[in-house]
């Protein structure tokens, strides 16, 4: 079924998103939940609402990523910092509230910049607002944009030494075919010579991860939810909230929780002058969490023109940091 024309009117039609990113959300929304499987593609989980609910699972008991992760670091970072030359250009990709960054920003001293991306604005402007406080002389340049798409650099970088910073296990919300072009357009955009440290992960015993993604607090639930919620506010769907519930899945043969949500009704939910109908019990799609071991993560690195370097894990082995390097002659021959 060709949806586009449908699509390219409706969007036209709408007094709301004039944004770029309402554009976007609009445009999305119908493709996917047009679709004989209804998804929505996880990056619109993050509006200022969205950015402010996943800062709130991050302290949840049961999302041990976070903590985990942020421990790690600690421990890694005077390691990190010996690889990376002086004046090196910091560049992150998916930022959020740049938390996890303090750690590395304190342990690599005389950077030339640091450079975070993300699709969130809010969520740069704070962390930009903050960390500009804690680091006076640092030059912070945020911007706002898909990590999934080419980025150029003033020249005043050309011959700057650049260490990527990819932390949270965001790589593992990409299905493996994209998560390695992902990888490959860090590598596009970091360059030959270049560094990246990827935080994935690791698989473990489901019922830690169901727990994760199912929180006793509800606030996982929220999140999912708010992306109904964001359609409603900036698109003026109608989706009535009440009649749509969080379901988080673990899938053990490709290693992943998958985020749905599942309509509690018959029921017909209206998009942009777009009817839209659901089954009792027909599901959403909106994120993938995919778990990796340490070799299959690397496999992906390599497939994307990586060489995999040190790899720093905690004693539970519930999460991996990945350095990679980016050997000079990768992107010449691609
Ligand atoms: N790095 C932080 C935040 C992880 S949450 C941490 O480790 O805690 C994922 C972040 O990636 C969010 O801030 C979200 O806004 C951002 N993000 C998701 N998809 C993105 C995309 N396609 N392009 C840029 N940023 C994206
Ligand atoms: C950002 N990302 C890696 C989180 C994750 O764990 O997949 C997003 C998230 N979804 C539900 N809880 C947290």
């Amino acid at each position: 079924m060709n949806t586009k024309p449908a699509v390219k009117r409706a969007v036209a039609q709408t007094s709301e998103g004039s944004r770029p990113a309402d554009l976007e959300f609009a445009r999305a929304l119908l493709i996917g939940l047009r679709a004989p499987e209804k998804s929505i593609p996880c990056r619109f989980l993050y509006d200022a609402r969205g950015s402010e609910l996943f800062e709130d699972i991050t302290q949840l008991p049961e999302y041990y990523p976070t903590r985990t992760e942020t421990a790690i670091l600690e421990a890694c970072a005077s390691e990190i910092r010996d690889a990376t030359p002086a004046g090196s250009l910091l560049v992150e990709f998916g930022s959020g509230s740049s938390t996890k960054t303090e750690i590395l920003l304190s342990a690599l001293d005389r950077l030339s910049g640091y450079v975070a991306i993300d699709i969130s604005p809010s969520a740069l402007d704070e962390a930009a607002k903050r960390l500009s406080t804690r680091f006076p002389d640092l030059r912070i340049f945020p911007v706002v944009g898909d990590f999934s798409r080419p980025l150029d650099f003033p020249a005043q970088f050309d011959a700057v030494p650049r260490i990527g910073f990819f932390p949270g296990s965001t790589i593992g919300n990409l299905v493996p075919e994209a998560a390695v072009d992902l990888l490959a357009n860090m590598g596009r955009i970091l360059g030959p010579g270049s560094r990246l440290i990827v935080g994935a992960d690791l698989r473990k015993d489901r019922d830690v991860l169901l727990a994760a993604y199912n929180d006793a607090q509800g606030v996982t639930a929220a999140f999912n939810l708010n992306i109904l919620a964001r359609a409603n506010r900036d698109l003026r769907a109608k989706f009535d909230l009440d009649q749509f519930e969080h379901l988080a899945t673990y899938d053990d043969d490709n290693g992943r929780i998958d985020m749905h949500l599942v309509s509690r009704a018959d029921q017909v939910a209206t998009v942009l002058g777009h009817d839209i109908a659901f089954e009792k019990g027909e599901r959403i799609h909106t994120e993938h969490s995919h778990k990796y071991d340490i070799a299959g993560f690397q496999n992906l690195a390599i497939r994307a023109g990586w060489t995999p370097q040190r790899v720093w894990s905690d004693n539970a082995k519930l999460f991996s940091i990945h350095e990679l390097h980016r050997p000079l002659a990768v992107d010449r021959a691609a």
